[in-house]
């Protein structure tokens, strides 16, 4: 028997991709290792969405041709974003990769790795679907507090910075029913807590099924607790979803709305489809119809062209909307994106990183004023594992804030009532009550 190490980059969409490449490759006679020295293949599921994430990778695989001296026969294949972002590039002789695979490519994985093993030559499959969902492939999720599931796939929006429309394709929605199933077999595995995945999923439809009615659906399964969901498009929230999430008491009171810029002509050229206005209108309607929410972001500075009062634009919106988090990135061109072939990029890199630093500097000034707000409330917590702090455990609330208390013993999976008195930009400190 063959065994693979996989080892995983970029988003959760990735995390659970990983899940499935697992699954296909075991029920194909190959088995799974942690030890990538022992490893007779080995898998990087990689991610296309920055820069810096194809350098990470590429630093990795210089490494691994290391073991590849002391192996012959060790097969190393590149999976994921990467893969179908480079293409054939990737297997040009002195790289040392094997094989590459798209994100659509996976039920073919087994047979591919055999190819390579028999005949000597690389292999690629990078076919786009317009119809694989992996419907009926279960991920193999450790047992843990949250499981991935991704709920569709791809991406229809032309949001001229992304990558992610060349990298995985036309977007489709999973049948619910092999969603339901697969939850269900979750909960049977302990899991309490899933998190629905799809690159835009307020355009998740089924049928007649939309999010909403999914969300509801999934609620129903007996032994789960709490759904979370991401990423939604501010461009077409729908209320009937804001609704749900107020409604329904397994929903999770967090929703993760991208902002990405606060000036509308920068928008306009990110083709995102909103105004600053309309989202900072839509960001107050979700905060008054559901008391509590946890709303964060993710901001790009930096596109081409940005002045530094357009940048300015982007830091009102984000001290007028408040967000709990942001997830904050210098602008990095990505090839075949429309913003790649349009315009240059042509704000300097000194510039992005003195935006960067004064962006960062005051969204961790707001989450630490939103976080104080929480000193003296008592909130249920969903157990993750250890903390980084000796004897401290972790968690996380409603809101998915990462909430830290002594260790009484409690493992993964487990909800407890910790309140809080004591707050960091990012963490909620208590003890269980
Ligand atoms: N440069 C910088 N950040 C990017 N993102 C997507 N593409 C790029 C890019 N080319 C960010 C967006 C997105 C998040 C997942 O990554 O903010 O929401
Ligand atoms: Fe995920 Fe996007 Fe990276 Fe692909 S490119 S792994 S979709 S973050």
């Amino acid at each position: 028997m063959k065994s693979v190490y996989i080892e995983t980059y970029g988003c959760q969409m990735n995390e659970y991709d990983s899940e499935i490449v697992k699954s296909i490759l075991c029920e194909n006679d190959f088995e799974l290792t942690d030890n990538p020295d022992t490893a007779s293949v080995i898998l990087l599921n990689t991610c296309s969405v920055r820069e810096n994430a194809h350098q990470k990778v590429l630093h990795r695989i210089e490494t691994l041709k290391s073991l590849k001296r002391q192996n012959d026969n060790l097969i190393l294949g590149v999976i994921g974003c990467m893969a179908q972002s480079l293409k054939e590039e990737l297997l040009d002789d002195g790289i040392g990769v094997d094989l590459i695979a798209g994100p659509d490519t996976y039920r073919r994985l087994p047979g591919l790795i055999r190819g390579v093993e028999h005949t000597g030559e690389k292999a690629a499959e990078l076919k786009l679907s317009r119809t694989e969902t992996y419907a009926d492939v279960f991920g193999m999720q450790d047992q843990g507090a949250n499981a991935w599931i991704a709920v569709m796939r791809g991406c229809d929006n032309v949001c001229t910075f992304c990558v992610v429309p060349q990298t995985r394709g036309r977007e489709r929605s999973r049948d619910p029913k092999g969603i339901v199933d697969e939850v269900k077999q979750l909960v049977d595995q302990g899991f309490k807590q899933v998190t629905l995945l799809g690159q835009n999923v307020n355009s998740y439809r089924f049928e007649n099924i939309d999010f909403a009615d999914l969300i509801n659906m999934v609620s129903d399964i007996d032994g789960i607790r709490r759904i979370r969901f991401t990423s939604p498009h501010p461009k077409d929230f729908p209320t009937r979803l804001i609704d749900v999430i107020r409604d329904n008491p397994k929903a999770c009171k967090h929703i993760h709305l991208p902002l990405q810029a606060g000036n509308d002509r920068v928008l306009e050229m990110m083709k995102r489809t909103y105004t600053s206005e309309q989202f900072i209108d839509l960001a107050a309607l979700i905060r008054s119809e559901i008391p509590g929410v946890a709303l964060t972001t993710d901001i790009i500075v930096g596109f081409p062209t940005e002045t530094e009062d357009e940048f300015q634009d982007t830091l009102r919106v984000v001290e007028k909307v408040g967000f709990d988090s942001a997830f904050m990135f210098k602008y990095s061109e990505r090839k075949d994106t429309l913003a790649q072939r349009k315009y240059p990029d042509d704000v300097s890199e000194g510039d992005k990183t003195s935006r960067i630093t004064r962006l960062v500097d005051m969204q961790r000034r707001i989450s630490f004023e939103r976080n104080q707000a929480h000193l003296g409330e008592t909130f249920e917590v969903l157990v993750e594992g250890r903390a980084k702090k000796p004897d401290q455990l972790f968690g996380r609330n409603d809101g998915n804030k990462i909430v830290v208390f002594p260790d009484n013993g409690a493992s993964a999976g487990e909800f407890l009532n910790v309140k809080i008195n004591e707050v960091t930009p990012n963490t909620l400190i208590g003890e269980e009550v």
